[in-house]
């Protein structure tokens, strides 16, 4: 049951020495890909990275968290700024049967076409889907009974504290200009000693009905 998972999804930072099967990888990989996007727009990468020379970079880039290079595997979500533009945005505005005019048309319209917003839009709703795939991918883990845990904690665009260590990354996975590098998942069999309780804000601070402050009951 999808409830189930949910509930019993925690962050877990410590693994067994285990692999995950190549068929589960890429089904978890697959979890994203199917992923919901604004408009179908996909403006995403996501990179399944085993080599152990690439995790030791990452865990350079995110302060040198052990779970990262301790991982059996990392899903690396990047941002495709790219996937806005008219020429690949457009591509799936006609899959979708919408013709020249129509496409001319969301070009246009800032709500529709976020580079007319800017830079730091178009990077906002990119990061925005790419959240969404993120949640799919780990909760297709923990199906396959594979745990795992975001990591937000790192050099990026939105960041930018290791300039350096950026670069290598960006190498390393062969990002283009404009690709950004926004999460990474790890992903492992749990030690299951290591895992801490689930914590969270009262349900009534968070959740109401029709108003703030009305409870659901
Ligand atoms: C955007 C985002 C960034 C996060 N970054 C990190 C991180 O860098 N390192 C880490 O160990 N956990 C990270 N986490 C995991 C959170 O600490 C964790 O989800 C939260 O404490 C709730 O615990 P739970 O996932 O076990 O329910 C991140 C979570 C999110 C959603």
């Amino acid at each position: 049951m999808l409830f189930d998972l949910i509930k019993e999804r925690k962050s877990v930072r410590e693994y067994l020495d285990k692999d995950i099967p190549m068929e589960d990888l890429k089904k978890i990989m697959t979890a994203g890909y199917l992923a919901p996007s604004w408009m179908n727009s996909q403006p995403w990468k996501f990179i399944l990275v085993k080599n152990q020379e690439t995790k030791n970079l990452l865990c350079e880039l995110a302060g040198h968290q052990p779970h990262v290079k301790d991982a059996n595997a990392l899903v690396v979500c990047v941002a495709d700024k790219n996937g806005w533009s008219k020429e690949e945005f457009g591509e799936v505005l006609a899959a979708r049967g919408i013709g020249e005019s129509g496409r001319e048309k969301i070009f246009n319209i800032p709500m529709f076409y976020p580079p007319l917003l800017g830079d730091s839009i178009v990077l906002m709703r990119s990061v925005e889907q790419v959240t969404y795939a993120v949640s799919y991918m780990m909760l297709q883990a923990k199906e396959l009974g594979v745990d795992s845990c975001i990591i937000g904690a790192l050099s990026n665009e939105a960041t930018v504290v290791k300039p350096e260590i950026m670069e290598k990354v960006n190498k390393a996975l062969n990002l283009k200009e404009g690709q950004v590098l926004i999460t990474v998942i790890t992903l492992g069999y749990a030690k299951e000693e290591t895992i801490t309780n689930k914590q969270r804000k009262d349900f009534n601070n968070v959740v109401h009905f029709e108003t703030i402050g009305n409870e659901l009951k």
